[in-house]
């Protein structure tokens, strides 16, 4: 991964908020709000780092054309952002998980997401860099309980071409 330092950037990013989950959700019967909610925040300003800033400015330097992958990742990203909506508990853990072992490997890996963008922007990496070291976090609300917010979550995920029960199975 030489040269290639937004791509280093965010796939470390990947490692860290995998650490801060497995952490969080290492005992499933009692999953740590605290770290959970460190994760939340880490998450969804990952993905707030990723649309507004990263593919964002792929996008433009790709003739305002999105890349290929972009529309998959997106109905992914509001998969996620769903299913953190409800409080975790031992199913919506377990299937987050798979659901981000998916995701991010379509972002990381060769001819992925990031080396896509990462060699449309060479010109701006300087300026790239930049503003994600300075992007301010996300606030997240309390969670909602309600069984709508996870039948919610469930849609976003079948946009996105996946089951709740079969990544539960995976
Ligand atoms: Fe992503
Ligand atoms: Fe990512």
């Amino acid at each position: 991964m030489t040269n290639q330092p937004i791509r280093e950037f965010f796939t470390e990013d990947h490692r860290r908020l995998e650490r801060i989950f497995e952490k969080s959700t290492q005992d499933l019967s009692n999953i740590d709000m605290k770290l959970y909610a460190e994760f939340r925040v880490g998450i969804l300003t990952h993905i707030k780092m990723e649309e507004k800033i990263f593919f964002l400015a792929a996008q433009k330097s790709n003739q305002n054309t999105p890349l290929p992958l972009a529309s998959q990742l997106r109905l992914e990203h509001g998969a996620i952002t769903a299913l953190l909506v409800p409080s975790p508990t031992k199913e919506i853990a377990i299937v987050l998980k798979e659901l981000l072992e998916i995701h991010d490997e379509k972002e990381e890996r060769t001819d992925g997401m990031y080396e896509a963008s990462e060699s449309l922007t060479q010109k701006e990496t300087n300026e790239i860099l930049a503003q994600l070291q300075s992007v301010t976090l996300v606030p997240v609300h309390t969670h909602n309980d309600a069984p709508i917010a996870l039948e919610a979550a469930k849609r976003a995920l079948i946009r996105a071409g996946y089951k709740f029960e079969e990544l539960l199975m995976d």
